[in-house]
C-alpha cells in the first residue's frame, strides 16, 4: 500500500516536472493581458478540434465567451493566465498543428534584466550575458540574441551564462551599438527585454595571473615580495597598446587586515612588509573598464611555493630596452586615445 502511494506520488511528480516549461517553445504567440488573439491551425483539413494543455490539465475547447471557433481559427478573448498554454488542433487523422499561447508581461514588469560583459575587444571571444529576474516564482526558459550582428538565438546557458557571438572589429571605431534581445518564457508568461551598448562599455577583463618572483627578508618586517602580473590570456596584444591597471589586495601578517595597492602598466610590483597572502585583479587603463574578478589567493609563506624558484631563474631585464619600451608605450597610448575619441 505504502509502495503504491509512493509510486503514485513519484509518478505525479514526474508528470509535473515534464510539463514545466524548461525549454523555449519552438512555436508560440504572445498577447498582452485583456487582449484578443487569433490562432490559426495550419492544415488543409476542414474538420478540426482544439485542445489546450497547460501544466496541469488537458481541455477540449468548445465555443464559449472567451474562445471563439471559426473554421481553422480560434480566437481567444480577454487573455489572462488561465487561457495560456499549448493549443493543439486535431483532425480525424491526429495532431495537425500547435501553438503555445503566452501572456506578454513585458510591460507589467521591469524586473527582467540582462547583464553582459566582454573579456576583450576582439570578436574571437564571445560576450557573456547573464539574466536577472526578480519577484517571480515561476521557472523561466531564456534565450538571447545579438540582433546588430544578425546572431542566432542562444538558449543553452553554461552555468547560467549565455555566450553570444559578435563581429566587432577591434581595430576600427565601433559605430553602431550592439543590440541584445532577451526573451523569457514560463508556462504562462512571456517577457522581453533589450539592451544596447558598445562593446567598449562592457569590457571586463578575465583575471590576471599573479606570480611571486622573490621574497626577501622573509617573515621580517622588512619583507619585500616582488610580484609579476601576467595579463589574462584573452587580453588583446600587444599589451603595450592595451595597457591595464592593476590592483592587488594582501593580508598583513600581524593584524590580519587587508590592504590594497594599485599601479598602472608594468608587470612588476613590490610589496613591503610582512604579508601572508595576496590576490590581484585588473581593468583597462584607458577606458577604466570594470575590474576583472579577483585572482585566487596566493600564500606568501614557506619559501613561496611555485612561482619563487621560477622567478629567480629569470634574467634581470635590460634597462635600455625598458626605456625604449616606455616610449613605445606612450606613443601607442596616444594612438589608442585618438582612436577612441
Ligand atoms: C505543444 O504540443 C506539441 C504537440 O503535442 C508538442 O510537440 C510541443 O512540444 C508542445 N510544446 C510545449 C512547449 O509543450
Ligand atoms: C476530449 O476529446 C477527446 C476526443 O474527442 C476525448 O477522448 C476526451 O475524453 C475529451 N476530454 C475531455 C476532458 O472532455
Ligand atoms: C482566420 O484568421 C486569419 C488571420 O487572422 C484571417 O485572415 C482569416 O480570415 C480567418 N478565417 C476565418 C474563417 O475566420
Ligand atoms: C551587472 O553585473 C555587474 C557585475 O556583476 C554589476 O556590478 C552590475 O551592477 C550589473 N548590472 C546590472 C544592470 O544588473
Ligand atoms: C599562471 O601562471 C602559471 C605559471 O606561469 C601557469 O602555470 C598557469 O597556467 C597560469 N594560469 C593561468 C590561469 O593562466
Ligand atoms: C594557504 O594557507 C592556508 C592557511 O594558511 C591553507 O589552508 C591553504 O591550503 C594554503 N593554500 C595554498 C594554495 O597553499
Amino acid at each position: 500500500m505504502v509502495c503504491l502511494i509512493r509510486f503514485t506520488l513519484l509518478f505525479c511528480l514526474c508528470i509535473m516536472k515534464m510539463s514545466a516549461l524548461n525549454f523555449f517553445p519552438e512555436k508560440f504567440e504572445i498577447a498582452e493581458r485583456h487582449a484578443s488573439i487569433t490562432l490559426t491551425c495550419r492544415t488543409d483539413k476542414d474538420e478540426i478540434t482544439w485542445r489546450r494543455e497547460d501544466a496541469n490539465t488537458i481541455e477540449n475547447i468548445s465555443q464559449s465567451e472567451f474562445e471563439i471557433l471559426s473554421g481553422r481559427n480560434l480566437t481567444v478573448i480577454d487573455l489572462q493566465e488561465d487561457l495560456t498554454g499549448n493549443y493543439t488542433c486535431w483532425s480525424d487523422s491526429g495532431l495537425e498543428d500547435y501553438t503555445y499561447l503566452l501572456l506578454d508581461k513585458s510591460k507589467e514588469t521591469t524586473a527582467f534584466n540582462i547583464n553582459c560583459t566582454a573579456e576583450t575587444f576582439s570578436c574571437t571571444e564571445k560576450i557573456k550575458c547573464a539574466w536577472t529576474i526578480n519577484d517571480f516564482t515561476d521557472e523561466f526558459a531564456f534565450r538571447l540574441r545579438n540582433t546588430r550582428d544578425n546572431g542566432d538565438w542562444v538558449s543553452q546557458p553554461v552555468d547560467g551564462v549565455f555566450f553570444l557571438q559578435h563581429s566587432t572589429n577591434s581595430y576600427s571605431e565601433e559605430s553602431e551599438r550592439m543590440l541584445i534581445i532577451g526573451e523569457a518564457a514560463s508556462t504562462c508568461c512571456y517577457m522581453k527585454t533589450e539592451q544596447s551598448f558598445y562593446l567598449r562599455d562592457i569590457i571586463k577583463p578575465a583575471n590576471p595571473n599573479i606570480s611571486i618572483c622573490t621574497i626577501k627578508n622573509e617573515g621580517s618586517d622588512n619583507q619585500i615580495v616582488e610580484l609579476e602580473v601576467e595579463p589574462p590570456s584573452t587580453w588583446p596584444q600587444p599589451h603595450s597598446f592595451f595597457p591595464l591597471k592593476h590592483q592587488i589586495e594582501y593580508e598583513i601578517r600581524h593584524d590580519g587586515k587587508l590592504k590594497t595597492k594599485e599601479w598602472e602598466e608594468g608587470s612588476k610590483f613590490k610589496v613591503r612588509g610582512s604579508i601572508t597572502k595576496l590576490r590581484g585583479r585588473c581593468r583597462d587603463l584607458l577606458l577604466l573598464s570594470q575590474w576583472s574578478e579577483w585572482s585566487e589567493w596566493k600564500n606568501v609563506t614557506d619559501g613561496g611555493k611555485g612561482g619563487r624558484s621560477k622567478g629567480q631563474r629569470k634574467k634581470p631585464r635590460n634597462k635600455k630596452k625598458n626605456k625604449i619600451n616606455k616610449k613605445t608605450k606612450q606613443r601607442n597610448k596616444n594612438k589608442k586615445q585618438q582612436h577612441l575619441n
